[in-house]
């Protein structure tokens, strides 16, 4: 990225994908690949994949993949640069002084500077609340039953109610309208000067894991709204992608981690021990949020309100989290309304009990279901006893299946046998986790332009595919498709840079081709294109008429979008000739 490209290609070379990763992952020797269960979700059967021939890896369950930097990217938490440095230091390369760009560097400053600000901030907010000025928010506190130790721990503190207090704090400490304002902390109002966004309130400040302040949330002292106020998004704020209270609950030795709504709910487990809570900030669950906690544990308690609203986020937590396949559990709070609640209320050991006595998320939504259909009524009732059926066959595991289905037919009075078969029924149906592109294509089936543009671009990836597994078909296809005729951008330029490569070396490269990029999504996405093998073996001929097929249908497209975008006679008289051409398109293999 601000190393030159040589030198990242040469670094990588230097690091082989099998030793890196198996230095971290265990990994099994079979046939052209190494194999392991996936370091990145929760699985008993390994579809985690090595490539050494293609210095590549990738999760033909959770889609995850990439090369020796992707890995430790993800794996340990590095930014790009980071990862550079650790295989340079590995592999003992010499990295030049000056390695970041000059832009580059402006940013990171900037990153560094709000996060340093927000912490002066934090640090103000703090002494103000040990002032007369903070007296009533400290009492305020210590009614809500916190401890000065929990006030300390979490940082908590004061907004005082001048509409510039802490601007002319921040103001005083060097820091330029500009950064206030890109802060969030300052607002800026033309007639009226500028003015701060927390007044008057209790102050949370939110910490991420690296111990940096990156925003706060502030909470009115009585009955006023909006009750608490967020910072919003900033360079160094994204609510979706962090969790209030994870900078102490990753240092916890509970088991799991505990997620619920409120920040009061957060610190209130943490003065009672429970240290290993969390709280997403402000919004629903997010994929990123169950992201960012799988690299801390593999099970989850949730703890959400125990009303309506709460028991919705619950329902929808559930199903994020096996999507992610980390097992989750439910924690009953009722009657009250939240763990704070529960715990002022009746204390320590009534929580661990309901810690222990939290239900599995499938019984929890078979308990919710339960109160929506009228057991005395035999319609309704098998009704619900068929929702039961399509909840227990979305448990992969057979022999959980089984012991779910057990205790269901004992607490719900219900034949063991024929629920069984029930099962069995929705299971196959279902085939939820068998297929789960192609269930996701039909739930969220888009509009019929879009379903095209799928179609197509799944062609191109199949075709990509080929390319990879098989050089030899480089030359042949790069005789009918340029690189402009893939709809996709990425993929026109992954056809690029295959075509490119195998010019000028005869070979081509998957691991390098990924370093030209550096998104995630990007990576996971190459990475499943390009490891997939297809593992049958095929005749020449059936191969030639399985590529021509591909070759013409790109080709059909990429004419049938030239002739909708062009109004040029003469390139519509030729576009008409060009696809007259394809009726002869013939891949020949020999
Ligand atoms: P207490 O009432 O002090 O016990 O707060 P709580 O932490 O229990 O909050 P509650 O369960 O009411 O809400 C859960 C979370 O939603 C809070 O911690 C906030 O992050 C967020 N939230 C609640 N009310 C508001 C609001 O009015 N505005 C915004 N932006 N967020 C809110
Ligand atoms: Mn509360």
């Amino acid at each position: 990225m601000y190393y030159p490209d040589e030198l990242i290609e040469d670094i990588r070379s230097r690091n082989d994908i099998v030793d890196v990763i198996g230095s971290y992952v265990n990994l099994k020797h079979k046939g052209n690949s190494y194999t392991a269960c996936c370091p990145f979700h929760h699985e008993k059967t390994p579809s985690f994949h090595v490539s050494r021939e293609r210095q590549m890896y990738h999760c033909f369950g959770c889609g995850v993949g990439g090369n020796v930097y992707t890995f430790l990217m993800e794996h340990e938490n590095l930014t790009f640069p980071e990862a550079v440095e650790t295989l340079a230091e590995r592999a003992g390369v010499a990295l030049p002084e000056q390695s970041m760009s000059k832009e580059e560097r402006r940013r990171a400053d900037e990153r560094t500077r709000l996060k340093e600000m927000n912490k002066a901030a934090a640090g103000y907010f703090h002494y103000l609340l040990k002032t007369d000025h903070g007296s009533n928010a400290l009492e305020y506190l210590k009614k809500r039953g916190l401890s000065d130790d929990t006030i300390t721990k979490f940082g908590l503190g004061y907004s005082d109610k001048y509409r510039d207090d802490l601007y002319k704090y921040l103001k005083s400490k060097g820091y330029k309208d500009n950064e206030l304002k890109d802060s969030g902390l300052a607002m800026f109002n033309e007639k009226e000067g500028p003015s701060d966004r927390f007044w008057n309130r209790v102050m949370f400040p939110i910490i991420d894991p690296n111990n940096k302040v990156i925003g706060f949330g502030g909470r009115v002292m009585g009955d006023a709204k909006p009750k608490y106020i967020n910072s919003q998004d900033t360079i160094v704020f994204d609510k979706s992608r962090n969790l209030y209270g994870l900078n102490l609950a990753k240092k916890s030795k509970r088991r799991g981690i505990i997620f619920c709504e409120g920040y009061m709910d957060v610190i209130s487990m943490h003065q009672a021990g429970f240290d290993n809570a969390v709280a997403s900030l402000g919004t629903a669950l997010t994929v990123g949020q169950v992201n960012l906690i799988k690299r801390y544990t593999d099970r989850v308690f949730l703890a959400y309100d125990s009303d309506e609203a709460g028991t919705k986020a619950t329902l929808r937590a559930l199903e994020i989290m096996r999507e992610f396949e980390l097992p989750a559990r439910v924690i009953s709070l009722k009657p009250y309304k939240d763990p704070d609640e529960l715990i002022s209320t009746e204390g320590t050991e009534a929580f661990e009990k309901r810690i222990e006595e939290a239900k599995s998320g499938v019984m929890f939504e078979i308990g919710i279901l339960e109160h929506n259909y009228n057991q005395d009524d035999p319609q309704e009732r098998t009704e619900f006893q068929k929702e039961i059926a399509k909840c227990l066959s979305k448990i992969n595991d057979p022999l959980e299946r089984n012991n779910y289905i057990e205790s269901v037919a004992k607490l719900y009075n219900i034949e063991k046998e024929p629920l069984k078969e029930a099962v069995t029924v929705f299971g196959v149906s279902g085939k939820s986790n068998v297929d789960m592109s192609a269930f996701a294509d039909r739930t969220r089936r888009g509009s019929p332009e879009q379903e095209k543009k799928k179609e197509s671009l799944k062609t191109e990836r199949i075709l990509i595919t080929w390319l990879v597994n098989d050089n030899s078909l480089i030359q042949p296809v790069s005789e009918y498709l340029t690189p402009e005729d893939f709809v996709e951008d990425l993929y026109r330029d992954v056809v690029r840079m295959i075509y490119d490569s195998f010019d000028s070396t005869g070979k081509i490269e998957p691991a390098a081709i990924m370093d030209r990029y550096y998104s995630k999504e990007e990576h996971e996405e190459l990475s499943s294109i390009m490891q997939q093998d297809f593992g049958v073996e095929i005749s020449n001929e059936e191969k030639s008429g399985e590529i021509t097929n591909l070759v013409k249908r790109i080709k059909e497209k990429s004419i049938k979008y030239r002739m909708d975008n062009s109004i040029d006679l003469n390139e519509r008289s030729k576009l008409i000739e060009e696809k007259k051409a394809v009726g002869k398109i013939h891949i020949n293999l020999n």
